[in-house]
């Protein structure tokens, strides 16, 4: 497999095309970024951390019958994935209310929902990754109404797999952002599954053990990281 050239790159990731056109490469970088790229940092080993976490939720997920765009781990910082035409729509589920939900709604952080909710943002960070709903989807042909039932069937079926998983590491999947894209015809999912995208709270001490200790300048964020990928790997 050879390395071509760099087709993207994001504030945590850089993808690069391989010799085969089926085939993507992503090396997880360690910057840190939060509220659209206005804080900035270097998280030393964040990279090569969340490539292995995110390495086990895909393996998880695959054996549980999601497809994902995992392929192979191939280095320290880089994963073999499925090549994928980005649907740019971010898929955000939360089981408890925290985050930008609270705010929004003025609930209190920690309270759990009746029912988990399953939100849509426009990927674009100029635009601050506005919230949209189905018609907005439809409106900007972002994705089809039978993607769209996919991706939130699956969706839904993701958070029921890891939140019994983590659950049983003593981690609360409070929520979580997706994202799919195409490849050969079908819908799968993408992008990473990591302490950056998901909120995960300690189930008996409610620590954070996420990227909201960046975010929120709580200290600790690497040593956070690792506690998740030790409990993960501990039990494999
Ligand atoms: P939020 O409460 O800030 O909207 O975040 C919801 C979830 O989405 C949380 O688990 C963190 C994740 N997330 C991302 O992966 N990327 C982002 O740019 C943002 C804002 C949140
Ligand atoms: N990834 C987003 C950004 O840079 C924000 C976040 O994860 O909070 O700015």
């Amino acid at each position: 497999m050879e390395k071509g050239k760099m087709i993207y790159e994001g504030k945590a990731k850089k993808v690069f095309k391989t010799d085969d056109p089926q085939q993507f490469l992503v090396e997880f970088k360690d910057d840190a970024t939060a509220f659209d790229g206005v804080k900035k940092d270097k998280l030393e080993d964040k990279g090569i951390l969340n490539n292995r976490l995110s390495a086990i939720f895909f393996g998880l997920l695959e054996t549980e019958g999601v497809e994902t765009h995992y392929v192979k781990t191939v280095s320290e910082r880089e994963m073999l994935v499925k090549s994928l035409e980005i649907i740019p729509v971010e898929v955000i589920v939360r089981n408890i209310a925290a985050g930008s939900m609270s705010k929004r709604l003025g609930l209190p952080e920690g309270e759990a929902l009746n029912k988990t909710v399953i939100e849509f943002s426009l990927k674009d960070d100029e635009l601050h990754d506005p919230m949209i709903n189905h018609y907005h989807i439809y409106a900007m042909d972002l994705a089809k109404a039978e993607e769209m039932a996919t991706i939130e069937a699956s969706a839904l079926k993701i958070n029921d797999i890891l939140t019994a998983y983590l659950k049983d590491k003593g981690i609360t999947l409070v929520d979580f952002k997706l994202e799919f894209g195409r490849h050969q015809g079908r819908v799968i999912l993408g992008d990473e599954i990591s302490p950056d995208t998901c909120r995960f709270w300690d189930s008996s001490s409610g620590e954070k053990l996420d990227k909201d200790r960046f975010r929120r300048d709580l200290g600790g964020v690497i040593e956070a990281y690792r506690e998740v990928l030790r409990r993960l790997e501990g039990s494999e």
